[in-house]
Parts: structure tokens; sequence; C-alpha cells
């Protein structure tokens, strides 16, 4: 039996087998039959981002990006699960499992989302599942059966922790989250997601989602692009750009670390008076983790202004993997031998 992983953010879908492990833009699109798909480069994409569900296929990730003609993106809650969410999870999913073999699956949801919609998302996933995978650049299709036969859902940032805590076999290694409490703060494009876990227990007073997610720093800079160059460039296409330090717009480029700057430094002080304010109950909080993409972005910003012990992530790390690998570690905590 099989325990996958999987974390459907706003900005990115992950989800790891604990061998491997894959990332996309969480963007659903229709799929166009006849697209010329060859690239000139090498390397075709290593898992399928063409599907079919329920008698519709869908391009998802950068692919759908690309060349889908409708594209669905929305930072509704109740609209991403019910469109999006197991089309994602399935997409990210089905290179993972042998078809109709049993597998078991951790997942998450936002704080602000967990008690409302925990029994809905694991009814819509715990199934069995039909998908059509269609190989690109070419006629040929398999079809394949997603046995999820269990489901468990926990609380995004709660992921950040099992992946501290836990190891590859599940077991606690890190006496220190066990026994002492730690807060935890997950950046990701849409959201910003507090929570405190006392002796591993979810402590409810201490959690909560805002909208601070790391895209309203780039809308700041979007702001700032548009009225340099005339361009309005689009949230997700900002990254290059910002981690570069510079952009190239129709030609003429454009240096971005003064934008960056500000627009990062006053995200981190928002995050840090929210933080603040949220915890000032709890100031026997042993730690603070920042996590997510996000979090990696801001946390040279973010730490000098958190009042408490900020414990450092591992810079080698793809940050927005953190809560997909602790899953996937949970996973094997509940169910592995
Ligand atoms: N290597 C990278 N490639 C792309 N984005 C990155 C990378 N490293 C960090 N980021 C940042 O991470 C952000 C996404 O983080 P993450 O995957 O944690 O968000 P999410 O979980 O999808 O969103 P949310 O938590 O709001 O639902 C991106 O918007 C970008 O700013
Ligand atoms: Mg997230």
């Amino acid at each position: 039996m099989k325990i996958l992983a999987a974390d459907i953010g706003f900005g990115y879908t992950k989800a790891t087998d604990g061998k491997q492990s894959q990332i996309f833009k969480s963007i659903v699109g229709d799929a166009n039959e006849a697209q010329f798909g060859d690239s000139l480069l090498p390397g075709q994409p290593q898992f399928p981002r063409h599907i079919g569900l329920g008698g519709q296929s869908f391009f998802v990730g950068e692919l759908a990006e690309q060349q889908s003609r409708s594209r669905g993106f929305t930072l509704d809650q109740n609209q991403f699960l019910t469109q999006y969410a197991k089309t994602l999870a399935l997409a990210a999913l089905v290179p993972m499992v042998d078809s109709g073999d049993p597998v078991r699956l951790v997942t998450g949801l936002p704080i602000s989302f967990f008690r409302k919609y925990k029994d809905a998302l694991t009814t819509l996933l715990q199934n069995r599942h039909s998908v059509t995978l269609f190989k690109p650049g070419s006629l040929e299709r398999d079809e394949k059966i997603i046995h999820i036969e269990r489901v468990r859902v926990v609380p995004q940032p709660f992921g950040t922790m099992f992946n501290l805590l836990l190891n590859e076999v599940g077991k606690p290694t890190s006496q220190r989250f066990i026994h002492e409490k730690i807060g935890i703060i997950d950046i990701g494009f849409r959201t910003a997601d507090y929570t405190v876990s006392d002796k591993t227990r979810y402590s409810e007073r201490g959690s909560q989602s805002s909208d601070n997610g790391i895209s309203t720093a780039y809308a700041a800079i979007a702001q700032v692009l548009q009225e340099k160059s005339g361009v309005n460039v689009e949230l997700y296409r900002l990254y290059d750009g910002v981690s570069k330090g510079t952009i190239k717009i129709k030609g003429k480029r454009y240096d971005l670390t003064g934008i960056v700057q500000s627009a990062f430094q006053q995200l981190a002080s928002r995050i840090a008076q929210e933080v603040n304010r949220l915890w000032a109950d709890d100031w026997d909080i042993d730690a603070i983790i920042i996590s997510g993409g996000g979090g990696a972005l801001l946390e040279p910003y973010l730490s000098p202004l958190i009042e408490g012990e900020v414990l450092p992530q591992p810079a080698d790390q793809d940050a927005r993997l953190n809560n997909v690998h602790g899953y996937w570690k949970y996973g094997q905590h509940l169910w592995g031998a």
C-alpha cells in the first residue's frame, strides 16, 4: 500500500510519494487536442499535463498557462475546491500510482477553511477515480484507476512542522517539536497562514489565515513596472525577475532591486504586525518557523520583525515543498509499516 501526499496551493500544486516529487502551477484549462506539442529543446515534460476526467479533458500547470484558451484560476476557496482541487490533485498523483492499487493520501487545507471543508475534501478524493493520460505529441492514451482508499486532511502549515519533526519512516527525531510550543508562518502565493503547534496539538486560538501572500508584494512591484513600462506584467510571471533583481520588457531592462526591497519590506511588516498581535497571549512560544515559497523570499525581511526565536529553514530545499514532504512523513507515521 503506497502512501502519497498532495499540497494543493493557490499558486502551485505539489505532490510526492516519498521518492519523487512534482510541482506545477495550480492552473486548469481546456485541452485543445490538435496542438503542435513538440519542442526544439530536449526533455519532454517528465509528468503528464494533459488528462481526462469524467468525460472532459484538461491541461494543467504551465501547459494550461501557455496553451489553453480558457484557463481556470480562482482565489475563491469554495470554487477552488469544487472545480479545480480534484483535477489538480489527480493530475499530480497519477504518475505515482499503479492502476487500481489502493493508496492512502495526506493532504491539507488553509487554516481558515480547515474545519468547514475537511470532510468535503475527504469525500471528494476518497474514491476510485478513472483518469485518462494523453501522451504529448501523439494520439496514444492510457487509462489509469487511482484508488484512494483513505484520506487524511491536516491544516496546511502542519506539513512544515511534520517535516521537521518526523524522519523518513514517520518516527519523531526532534524532541523539541514534541515537547515545545511552535509557531508556524506559511507564506504562499495568495495566503499567509499562521498556526501554533502546542506539543504537536493544533491550537485554534493561535491559528489564522490572511490575504498577505507574496502576490500582494508582486502586485506592488507590477504597479511600479506598469508606470515605468506601460506593460501590465501578470503576477505569476514575476518570480524570475524578482529573484534576479532585473526584468526585460519589450527589449528594455529594468532594475528591480529597489522596488522589490520596498515591496517585501512592507509586506513583511504587515505580516509581523498580524503575527505579533495574534500570538500576543502565546508569549510562551518556544520557536517560530517561516515556511512556504513566499516565506523563503520574505524571511530576511520578516525574521528581524518577529518577536521570538526564528528557526532557520534548510537553504538547499525548495520551500514550496516543505508542507508536502511533511504530509508524506505524517502518512508514514499513520500508516507506515
Ligand atoms: N523556485 C521557485 N519557483 C517559483 N516560485 C518560487 C520559487 N521559490 C519560491 N517561490 C515563491 O513561492 C511562491 C509560491 O509558494 P507556495 O508554493 O508555498 O504557495 P502556495 O502554497 O501555492 O500558495 P497558498 O499557500 O497561498 O495557497 C511563488 O509565488 C514564488 O513567489
Ligand atoms: Mg501553501
